[in-house]
């Protein structure tokens, strides 16, 4: 990690504050960043590439409304095979460059029936399925502390702010409890109506070992949910994976709008 964060570090002018981490079908966002510097994954020491569709692979650094920011468009999955270390590297390495605040974006499959497809969804709290967690083994005490609260994982300052945003824009942002599951196959409509009984409003892949990495290190979280679909068995259809990319595409606007409002407003 010491190596990556060093080789941005000597090629970078200005620390980013924020950072925004791009799910599937969401990358256009790094288009509309500022005096952009770009490093494609392969380039940056030790960083995991994305094999996912939809996921450019690339680490965008410039500015919004003048706040410095880092963009990671595409992100590691553990069902990728990457190991819980690499899919929170790109995580870890922003920290380490000072930033302070986390954007997550992500598809998920809506549970919660007041959704629907191409809703936004911001994610208030999460439940870990995965599994597994990035802070297994030996804490590093230079990244936080071996038991870190998770009360307030999803900032509730942020929230509020996102949803004035949003307001400002002409939509509502409902919030929701997102549950992690590994993937990649889609959920059985069982395993639906079991994560509805849990609490769960949303199901996803991804975000909860990076938000867990964050909170190690003390950075603030915001993040929201694409609801590309609906969660398997609650419409008489299957999933697929091009129906998740063309719902993000669809409501790609909306959020690239939400986020060029939103991000500079959480830099301070
Ligand atoms: N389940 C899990 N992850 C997802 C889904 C889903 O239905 N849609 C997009 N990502």
């Amino acid at each position: 990690m010491k190596q990556a964060v060093d080789f941005l570090k000597d090629r970078l002018n200005t620390p980013p504050a924020v950072g925004v981490v791009l799910g599937s079908g969401l990358g256009a966002f790094a288009n509309h960043v500022e005096n952009p510097v770009v490093f494609p994954y392969e380039k940056i020491p030790g960083w995991p590439q994305s094999t996912a569709v939809g996921h450019a692979g690339k680490l965008v650094c410039g500015a919004l409304a003048s706040t410095p920011l880092i963009v990671m468009s595409g992100r590691a999955h553990l069902y990728e095979g990457h190991s819980i270390d690499k899919a929170v590297f790109g995580v870890r390495v922003m920290g380490k460059l000072g930033v302070k605040a986390i954007v997550f974006t992500n598809a998920a499959g809506g549970i919660n029936l007041s959704y629907g497809q191409g809703s936004l969804v911001l994610i208030s709290d999460h439940l870990n399925l995965q599994g597994t967690s990035p802070l297994i083994g030996p804490n590093d005490d230079s990244l936080g502390p071996r038991f870190p609260d998770m009360s307030d994982a999803y900032d509730a300052e942020f929230r509020v702010k996102a949803k004035e945003t949003a307001r400002s824009l002409g939509f509502e942002l409902p919030e929701g409890v997102y549950a992690g599951l590994l993937g990649p196959s889609y959920e059985t409509p069982a395993e639906i109506r079991f994560l509805r009984v849990i609490g769960a409003d949303l199901v996803g892949m991804s975000t909860v070992p990076e938000v867990i990495a964050a909170r190690h290190m003390g950075i603030r979280c915001l993040a929201i949910s694409c609801v590309t679909n609906m969660a398997a068995g609650i419409l008489p259809q299957k999933i697929n994976h091009e129906e998740v990319l063309e719902t993000g595409a669809r409501v790609r606007d909306r959020l690239l709008a939400l986020l060029h409002a939103l991000v500079p407003r959480l830099g301070a």
